[in-house]
């Protein structure tokens, strides 16, 4: 008797803890040996250098009837940036209690998940969590579940994470509510993947869903995306430590590992199958994952050139969304053009680099990617600004998502005002509730990439929840705009931008450049272009001055670094015609803002 069943929550709203209780409650975690988060180990993880988190547990539950139950808990992680990864956890499962805070009520994703779970035909079971907060709503928010999807607000259960309040009941619905898998057994296996991590000591571990027939250790299986067979050297259940077993069934929940040591020999969303007895269909729809956003990472030290590489090498054994290739730019120097599924994924890849390689990294502004067709009809994927094609060009196309947003109904026209801004179109709106409003709206992916996230929260007070998924293409009036230095272009700082703001990226750049380069023994124009058209100048005057006594102000800690990352090595100066540039100016005016 097996239910396999997810937590989605907005974050924040209490899932880990929940989690946590449910481990005490069936008894597979020992009070002695709880710690707060148990299944969230990274930095144990760190620590010992090797993967023991559990992105699935096994736990027994007993019914009423005292029959015993095998539930397994399919973790799923959090960010929009890793939709596709939630939605194929999701596809693990039959339901997902759909977790809310009851001092907060739904959020974007709290919807953005709900929708991935209808989509993939879940029962949801809806619950409110945190109810010991003095500031907890039940009354209230249970009204506003079953308004969204169904049902009397008196069946939303009410657990608290942080007493238990409820827990038990809980497991006992969803014994109860949730329908048992469905398979075949005597068919020939098929089994989803819904993650794999790297582990430094067995090798790539991944966490698998049994949908039809059996699968044994010893035997050879085969990747149905890429055809790659290997030997299922162990396969077993997390409870929640790794435990070997004879095999896996329909339905079952747990892991395989084969000794292949590279993430992407095993991708999230492949169905494993056998290879003497293959299955002749994939489970359903395959993709792989598609970097949204660009940026040129270099290190500040040059030298450093190697180690970043086998950093990216390493980390992608672990990530198999993260691509790179090997780019230089004049001013920057050898560096990488590496592909990410958003800013959240940017900033982790970029945070570990520093970390954990201890690099010291310049990174360039992020780009999505564009499609430009040129006057003889051929389509160029632009994923550098650099590679925008010269000449006449025909149209320009941009991604574009279609974003959801959640706030109190007394900020509709500051969004409005905000959305507009940034080109987006309105599609709709519904009020969950007297006071809050869900819109949607489409927008240019370029102009959420950026700070569209934090102006949201500036301007409703922290209130407003925001949530989007990729939705096609649009053409648009999208130009490059070069920087030029006494004539010479500038790669690292040319930017495609919308026409109307052009102006302001070529004023803004041109005075930062002139603010950090140091004066020449003659005077220098910055100029701001489009093609051959200047649109802003800035000059620096004559005589030298040094550029270091401009770099303060502003993010001192980070400048201080580049200080004394120049003090260590020899001054590296870039010429750009007869202009000498250190490059520690380059560095600060995009790091700076
Ligand atoms: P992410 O893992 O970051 O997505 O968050 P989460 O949804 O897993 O939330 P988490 O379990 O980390 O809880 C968020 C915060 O809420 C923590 O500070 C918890 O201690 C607190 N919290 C969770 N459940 C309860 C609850 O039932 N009552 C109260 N008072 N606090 C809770």
């Amino acid at each position: 008797m097996i239910r396999n069943f997810c937590i989605i929550a907005h974050i924040d709203h209490g899932k880990s803890t929940l989690a946590d209780r449910m481990l005490q409650a069936t008894g597979v975690v020992q009070p002695r040996d709880m710690k707060a988060q148990y299944l969230d180990r990274m930095d144990i993880e760190r620590e010992r250098g090797i993967t023991i988190k559990s992105q699935a547990v096994r736990m027994p539950w007993e019914d009423e009837n005292g029959v015993t139950y095998a539930l397994n808990m399919i973790d799923t992680p959090g960010h929009v940036d890793f939709t596709y990864e939630v939605s194929r956890s999701l596809a693990a499962c039959e339901g997902a209690i759909l977790l809310v805070d009851a001092a907060q009520g739904i959020e974007a994703q709290t919807l953005a998940n709900l929708y991935l779970a209808m989509e993939n035909d879940l029962t949801i079971i809806p619950v409110l969590n945190k109810i010991d907060l003095p500031a907890a709503q039940p009354e209230k928010y249970a009204a506003e579940l079953a308004h969204l999807i169904g049902g009397d607000p008196d069946d939303v259960l009410r657990v608290s994470g942080k007493t238990g309040e409820g827990v038990e009941a809980l497991l006992d619905q969803i014994v109860r509510q949730l329908p048992p898998p469905v398979g075949d057994a005597e068919a020939p296996a098929r089994a989803m993947i819904f993650d794999s991590v790297y582990d430094t000591y067995r090798g790539v571990v991944t966490y698998i869903r049994v949908v039809d027939g059996m699968l044994q250790p010893r035997e050879r299986i085969k990747m149905m995306s890429t055809g790659a067979t290997h030997e299922l050297l162990e396969i077993g259940v997390s409870a929640p430590e790794p435990v070997p077993t004879k095999g896996l069934g329909v339905g079952e929940v747990g892991y395989l590992i084969t000794g292949v040591k590279d993430v992407r020999q095993s991708k999230v969303g492949d169905t494993v199958t056998n290879l003497n007895r293959p299955a002749d269909q994939q489970l359903s729809g395959y993709a792989d994952p598609k970097p949204m956003v660009f940026s040129g990472l270099y290190p500040i030290d040059g030298s450093d050139y190697p180690i970043l590489r086998d950093a990216l090498d390493k980390l992608q054994l672990n990530d198999a969304a993260l691509v790179y290739e090997p780019e230089t730019s004049v001013a920057l120097g050898f560096g990488f053009r590496v592909g990410f599924l958003g800013l959240l994924h940017l900033e982790i890849v970029r945070e570990r680099l520093e970390r954990e390689f201890n690099l010291d990294l310049i990174s360039t502004a992020p780009n999505v990617v564009y499609d430009v067709v040129t006057e003889d009809k051929e389509v160029v994927t632009v994923t550098n600004p650099s590679e925008f094609p010269e000449g006449k060009i025909l149209e320009v196309r941009e991604p574009m998502v279609s974003a959801t947003v959640i706030a109190p109904s007394e900020f509709v026209g500051a969004i409005m005002e905000l959305c507009q801004g940034k080109r987006g179109v309105l599609g709709g709106m519904d009020y969950l509730s007297e006071e809050r409003v869900e819109m949607r709206y489409r927008l240019p992916l370029a102009e959420i990439v950026f700070d569209f996230f934090d102006q949201l929260k500036s301007r409703t007070r922290g209130y407003a929840s925001l949530d989007w998924k990729a939705d096609g293409e649009q053409v648009a009036d999208l130009v490059k705009v070069d920087i030029l230095l006494q004539g010479d272009q500038v790669d690292a700082f040319s930017a495609i931008t919308h026409k109307d703001k052009a102006y302001s990226y070529g004023v803004m750049m041109t005075r930062k450049l002139r603010e950090l380069i140091p004066r020449q023994q003659f005077e220098v124009p910055i100029q701001a272009a489009i093609g051959s058209r200047i649109i802003a100048r800035e000059n620096i005057r004559a005589i030298r001055k040094d550029v270091l006594a401009k770099c303060y102000g502003g993010d001192i800690s980070r400048k201080r670094k580049l200080l004394e990352k120049q003090k260590e090595g020899k001054k590296r100066m870039k010429m750009f015609g007869r202009v000498e540039v250190p490059q520690e100016a380059f560095i600060a005016a995009l790091s700076s803002d």
